[in-house]
């Protein structure tokens, strides 16, 4: 098996086996972020462009580590400081950056289909690090790596994805991906926020908190996504924290050995209380740390097509 796509754009075109094949190679990253010296010249020559337009703490800072543990030339582009200012457009940009001799963008853009317009328009391998409400596959990859490595088989788990389903791309990403893998997914949330039509995605809708943690072996919440929302949907922060944020008790109707996830940034106290966000069941700095072993995944099997990857990934390394 390998990755034999130019681009990485989101997890509703990838077969079980890419996934399955992408989070293998993201397993052999996970040594080398644990030794004393956390880098390979496996993309030594190659630069990685990360074409940022909206904010992000976690993806750029780990996309921006995953390149250079890889050796590649990582260069972050700011939109506030770029020449779309002064009315450039995306695609003249992208080009520009391309005639640099750029090998690979990583982009995250307000809109849905922006990054797949992206790459329809370059040579250059594109990896989607968060298109509107589209997609967010290297979050979904990270956060299956995680429950793999606590759980085992992905196959038949019971995981529940709570809060701001519409507007996340992490719960879009997320749910493909799951059910490829064979797990049952369950979603909560305000009703503002649950896509009206649940049944395609093929997960069960809860009508209560409690319906949706209890027997569950992963509880992930959500992020209340106010920058993706229209107008206001919901009364008072605090009336949401009690209907829908995640306290220990409600927790404890989840199984005995259930992990918490949560894609970051956290608002704490409203849909994560804090004692629940840092107790022993949370693994939502693991999922940080993964990620960074899944964006260089990413960019090693995209970062190499010209040159040819290798089948075997360690041995490579
Ligand atoms: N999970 C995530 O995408 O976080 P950032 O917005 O900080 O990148």
């Amino acid at each position: 098996m390998s990755y034999k796509r130019k681009d990485l754009l989101g997890m509703i075109d990838l077969s079980s086996e890419e996934i399955t094949y992408l989070l293998d190679t993201a397993q052999t990253f996970c040594e080398i972020n644990e030794r004393d010296v956390k880098k390979v010249p496996t993309l030594k020559g190659r630069t990685v462009i990360n074409l940022f337009f909206e904010p992000s703490t976690r993806t750029r800072t780990s996309f921006e580590i995953a390149g250079k543990r890889l050796s590649a030339d990582t260069v972050n582009f700011s939109a506030s400081s770029s020449s779309t200012t002064k009315g450039e457009t995306l695609i003249d940009t992208v080009k520009n950056m391309e005639y640099m001799h750029s090998d690979v963008f990583v982009v995250r853009h307000a809109y849905s289909g922006s990054v797949k317009f992206i790459s329809e328009n370059t040579d250059a391998s594109v990896i989607n690090a968060g298109d509107g409400l589209n997609e967010h596959p290297t979050q979904a990859l990270l956060d299956l790596l995680t429950i793999r490595q606590h759980k085992g088989d992905i196959k038949g788990l019971e995981i529940a994805i709570i809060g701001d389903i519409t507007h996340s791309r992490v719960a879009r990403s997320d749910i493909w991906a799951m059910k490829k893998l064979g797990a049952n997914v369950r979603l909560f949330g305000p009703p503002t926020m649950l896509p009206k039509y649940i049944e395609p995605f093929g997960c069960r809708k809860c009508a209560t908190m409690e319906e949706a943690v209890e027997g569950a072996d992963v509880v992930m919440m959500l992020r209340v996504q106010r920058e993706r929302q229209g107008k206001l949907l919901l009364p008072s922060t605090r009336e949401y924290a009690k209907f829908f944020g995640l306290t220990n008790q409600k927790l404890n109707l989840a199984k005995e050995d259930a992990i918490v996830m949560h894609p970051g940034p956290i608002n704490r106290g409203v849909e994560l209380m804090s004692n629940v966000a840092d107790c022993s069941r949370s693994v939502i700095l693991p999922q940080v740390s993964n990620g960074v072993a899944v964006r260089m995944a990413a960019l090693y099997l995209l970062g190499l097509k010209k040159g040819g990857q290798s089948e075997n990934t360690a041995e490579k390394l």
